[in-house]
């Protein structure tokens, strides 16, 4: 069929508070955005800016024990995501749109074997036989890049090292083949060359299952080579949208500048080098 492509996700004024008794402070004011299908689309600003709130209200989730209060249409394939009722946005969440965050140890269960975990998902989600998720389970840890996936399903959370860990929420994420991952700064708790393997993992998994991805991340060197378009946030605001070789290349605003300037050191592509 001919016609304009229609976004995956169209977000228009969102708008996110949250309300401590009668104060209310509003900390994402009003943003508009599309991601369209198999896009990737990154999201970058200093620490505080309103990032991870702005994921937070797309899917409806308040961080524990606040009261956030959202505001705008956030259009997923046509229907607005801010008015469905609580039970259909808990069948969009992870089956439709899934997250990894920065932690992967505060977001893996301790006592329960890493592919115990992934089992409980796909059973969750698909109905699978105990033996079918096993499989599956086992087959997602391969897709992520864990060796030897049959023996490592067996090993607890502690046993696996930090870029592990973060392979397991990326497998968990992508179990049910989501439209859109939002992986909040998914590497920042990594070191360097860990950071590089997780980011290709990631860019790898958006080109096989043809995933959109929303990056969001406070580093510039983190997106560079990662994403069709970025959007520059700064106190709760969208202050600057460009693809990354013209935001590296020609940034108008003097805080994408100073972001930019935290960057190593870029080639002219403006990639990391
Ligand atoms: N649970 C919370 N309760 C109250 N304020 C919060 C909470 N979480 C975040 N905030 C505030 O919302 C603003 C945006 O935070 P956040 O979206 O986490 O920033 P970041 O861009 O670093 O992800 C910040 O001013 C932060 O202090
Ligand atoms: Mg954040």
């Amino acid at each position: 069929m001919m016609g304009a492509p229609v976004a995956l996700l169209q977000v228009r004024g969102l708008t996110a508070q949250f309300n401590r008794g009668d104060a209310a402070s509003q900390v994402v004011k009003g943003i508009s955005f599309d991601i369209g299908a198999g896009e990737s689309v990154g999201f970058v600003g200093e620490s505080g800016c309103g990032k991870s709130v702005t994921a937070r209200a797309l899917m409806r989730l308040a961080p524990e024990g606040s009261s956030l209060a959202w505001g705008g249409t956030v259009l997923f394939k046509g229907q607005d995501l801010l008015q469905v009722k609580e039970r259909v946005m808990q069948d969009i969440r992870g089956l439709r749109i899934a997250m990894v965050f920065q932690d992967p140890m505060s977001s893996l269960n301790p006592v329960l074997t890493v592919g115990a975990q992934i089992e409980d998902i796909v059973r969750r989600h698909t109905g699978a036989s105990v033996s079918q998720a096993r499989r599956r389970s086992v087959e997602l840890l391969d897709l992520v890049g864990i060796r030897d996936a049959a023996r490592r399903a067996d090993d607890y959370p502690h046993q696996f090292s930090g870029g592990m860990r973060q392979r397991v929420l990326i497998a968990i994420a992508v179990s049910c083949q989501p439209d859109l991952l939002i992986a909040d700064e998914p590497t920042t708790a990594l070191d360097v060359t860990v950071q590089a393997q997780i980011l290709r993992l990631l860019m790898r998994l958006r080109r096989e299952l043809g995933m959109a991805l929303m990056l969001i991340t406070h580093d510039f060197g983190v997106i560079a080579g990662m994403v069709d378009r970025v959007h520059v946030m700064l106190d709760g605001s969208i202050v600057e949208t460009g693809t990354v070789d013209a935001l590296f290349a020609n940034p108008q605003q003097a805080y994408t500048q100073a972001l930019l300037a935290a960057v190593p050191r870029l080639d002219a592509a403006g990639r990391l080098v």
